[in-house]
């Protein structure tokens, strides 16, 4: 419309996620992330008492499996704090978290995140990392909330070397990135992170026979998808402590 401000690629996300909560699909989004979560956190190492960030939360189901391992401990009362651009995704995450007194739930982008910084022990982040329309400003931001020598996890499905995830690019209603393992890496070491690797995390579930779906031509597809697996990039903040941020407004 003429005269109408232009939306935001956030702006965007949100809507189009809203739309995806709307239909229930942050909680469908459990049965197709599980296996890959459940082997991602295992290698988070866990520990009561750490403070963790779901980043890209959806409606929270990881954000409570999160929840249920840093609980309480000799260490202190453990957090996780789920972050989501979806105002629609949060509310759905918060009404299925009543029963929770360790998790909350916060409305906010990647690429500003409302926290302060220094704070979180450990970070996970699944199937959101290639929407961010400014992955450099996603990574700056991750830097300054995470503690010295907090760790990152970020597992994305859709990425280069995985042909199979290449489809998507077209089939969704917002734009993504599709960068390499390779270009990943370098991207994380760009922005002062430490013991940068990928690791790649196949999805052991049973493939059906019959697949009809729209986001792969055939179940045998879906299954070479499944057994290439997902990217999980891991890296460390160093020991340091970053600075509070100035006032400028993004
Ligand atoms: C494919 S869903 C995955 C949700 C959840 N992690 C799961 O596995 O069920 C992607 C999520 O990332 C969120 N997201 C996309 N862009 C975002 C951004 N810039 N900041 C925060 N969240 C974002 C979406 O709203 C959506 O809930």
């Amino acid at each position: 419309m003429p005269g109408e401000p232009p939306i935001s690629p956030d702006e965007r996300l949100q809507v189009e996620f809203n739309r995806w909560a709307e239909q229930g699909r942050g909680e469908e989004m459990e049965r197709h992330h599980l296996d890959i979560t459940e082997k991602t956190i295992r290698l988070m190492n866990l520990r009561p008492g750490e403070r963790v960030l779901d980043l890209g939360c959806g409606a929270g189901w990881a954000t409570r499996l999160l929840a249920r391992l840093v609980g309480e401990g000799p260490q202190g009362f453990g957090q996780v704090v789920g972050v989501d651009v979806s105002d629609e995704m949060i509310r759905h995450a918060r009404q299925a978290s009543k029963d929770f007194d360790n998790v909350m739930f916060v409305w906010g982008s990647a690429q500003q995140i409302p926290w302060e910084e220094n704070y979180f022990d450990k970070v996970l982040s699944v199937e959101s990392f290639y929407y961010y329309a400014d992955q450099d400003r996603a990574l700056a931001e991750l830097f300054r909330v995470m503690a010295p020598r907090g760790r990152l996890f970020i597992l994305i499905n859709l990425y280069q070397d995985n042909p199979y995830s290449l489809r998507w690019v077209d089939e969704l209603a917002v734009p993504v990135h599709a960068r390499s393992e390779a270009e990943y890496l370098q991207l994380l070491k760009r922005h002062a992170f430490e013991h940068v690797e990928a690791r790649r995390i196949p999805d052991e579930t049973p493939t059906p026979e019959d697949y009809s779906g729209k986001w792969f031509k055939n179940a045998a597809e879906l299954r070479e998808f499944k057994r290439i697996g997902a990217l999980l990039l891991i890296a460390s903040k160093p020991d340091l402590r970053t600075p509070a941020p100035g006032y400028t407004i993004y």
